[in-house]
């Protein structure tokens, strides 16, 4: 039985990397994404053109702790340690105290709860209040091991779905499950009506914050994890896919099927707004759009293990007087704070910092004379530079003791993924237009 359930989710795997062939328009290059497939999604609506603020937006608040479980950092920091096992071990720990998690206050059954903000998952849980916490082995530990905040959520005011349960588990390894049920959902002046949820009854946890309870899971269906069955059963033959929290919003028809980002610079909180832009100040004439990739783990050989994230195929990056026009993909990540560059852009934007900066293997990142003044460096997404303000490009409050450099807003990412983080989604506003299949950015003012 368990070889045949590998089977399938081998051939499962192979079916997916063959499907993502298909060229991507603007696309050609060699690499792969490391371990990722890229799909188009298709798109279910016409791209929408007229971008307005709207009034239903939250707060997105910044909070300093461990590598958000699902963000790309997580993923490029287990790609790094498959990789370079014992060749460049990268000081994973350091990097990953470079992430970052956002606690977004929703109601569930009108219990006000706070809860990751999460592109890279679909799933939507909290945690019940007898849930058992357990550690790396296995054991059960005390429940404040799992650094949850204190709201729990008991039960669904839909009911139960009987014979289904979710399981999953996270880029950085953590895993939680429990029963599966239909509860009301409402953030930011978003409500959804009956979405199918999940309540934590078992979790390994080490992405806890002592503020949130559960994830807010806003990438694609594809990857929920509901199973038929009992626990344990889970398999890509009895995995059942579901209409997820922003699905199920565009379903009820009462936005755009969109939502938009932006991270703001000093306090790091972000806004997200459902169905149009944050009220906050862009510049509307210096705006892009791009072809909304979805970048699939490929090859896992456990169906629990899903992570999806929304990217793009910048056109390429400038700095200095210098274009380069290779082209890779890059997830857009809010749960990662730098950007995580290709090598060769890597090395030649740092040494365009004037004085350059250098290489710390025991951090995995670059430091430089904190008064050392970086290029101008952009983005370039369909033809238009989005400028990186020089000051996000160097982190004050990061300082190495032993030289007093400051460690520099973008890292080496190897052979990838790369990730525009919150470095890059300080400079605009990102939309993720779902249902048009397109990301647009606007400057900001
Ligand atoms: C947790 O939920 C699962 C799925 O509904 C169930 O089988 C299991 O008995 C529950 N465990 C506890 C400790 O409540
Ligand atoms: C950012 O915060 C610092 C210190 O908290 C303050 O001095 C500075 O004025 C703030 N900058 C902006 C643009 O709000
Ligand atoms: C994007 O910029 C172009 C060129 O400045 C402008 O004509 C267009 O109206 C802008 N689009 C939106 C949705 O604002
Ligand atoms: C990793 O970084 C931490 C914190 O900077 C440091 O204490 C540790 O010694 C580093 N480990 C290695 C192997 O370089």
């Amino acid at each position: 039985m368990k070889l045949l359930q590998h089977l399938a989710v081998v051939l499962a795997a192979v079916v997916t990397a063959l499907g993502a062939d298909p060229p991507l328009p603007g696309w050609a290059f060699t690499n792969t994404m490391n371990g990722l497939s890229l799909k188009q999604p298709s798109k279910l609506s016409e791209a929408s053109t007229m971008d307005s603020p709207t009034p239903r937006f939250s707060r997105l608040k910044h909070i300093k702790g461990p590598v958000n479980p699902a963000s790309g950092l997580s993923l490029a920091t287990r790609q790094v340690r498959a990789a370079t096992e014992d060749t460049h071990p990268q000081n994973i720990t350091a990097v990953g105290g470079f992430s970052t998690q956002y606690a977004i206050e929703c109601t569930w059954d009108g219990l006000p709860v706070s809860l990751l903000f999460d592109t890279g998952s679909s799933d939507t849980w909290a945690i019940t209040e007898d849930f058992e916490c357990v550690g790396s082995l296995g054991n059960v530990v005390d429940q404040a091991d799992c650094k949850f905040g204190s709201q729990f959520v008991n039960d669904f005011a839909h009911g139960e779905i009987e014979g289904t349960h979710f399981s999953l588990q996270y880029g950085s390894g953590e895993e939680v499950w429990g029963p599966m049920g239909y509860s009301d959902l409402s953030c930011g002046g978003l409500s959804v009506s009956k979405q199918q949820v999940g309540l934590a009854n078992h979790t390994y946890w080490r992405g806890g914050n002592k503020v949130t309870v559960g994830i807010l899971g806003m990438a694609y269906p594809s990857i929920t994890s509901a199973f038929y069955g009992d626990l344990g059963d889970e398999a890509s033959w009895n995995s059942k896919t579901y209409s997820p929290f922003l699905t199920t919003a565009i379903g009820q028809g009462t936005m755009e099927p969109l939502f938009s980002v932006a991270i703001m610079k000093n306090s790091s909180d972000g806004i997200l707004a459902w169905g149009g832009l944050p009220p906050i100040p862009y510049n509307r004439c210096k705006n892009a759009s791009a072809d909304l990739l979805i970048a699939n783990l490929i090859g896992e050989d456990d169906t629990a293990s899903r992570s999806s994230f929304y990217t793009i195929v910048p056109d390429g990056m400038r700095w200095g007087s210098t274009t380069d026009e290779a082209k890779y993909p890059y997830i857009v990540d809010t749960g990662t704070t730098m950007m995580h560059l290709p090598p060769p852009l890597t090395e030649a934007i740092v040494r365009a910092f004037d004085p350059p900066a250098t290489y710390m293997y025991q951090y995995g990142l670059y430091f430089v004379d904190c008064k050392s003044i970086p290029p101008l460096l952009a983005v370039i997404i369909a033809g238009v530079e989005f400028y990186i303000d020089s000051g996000d490009l160097v982190y004050h409050d990061i300082v190495d003791p032993m030289t007093g450099y400051c460690a520099v807003g973008f890292t080496n990412g190897g052979a990838g993924p790369y990730i525009l983080g919150d470095v890059f989604l300080q400079n605009v506003v990102a939309v993720f237009d779902v249902g048009g299949a397109e990301m647009r950015f606007y400057e900001r003012k």
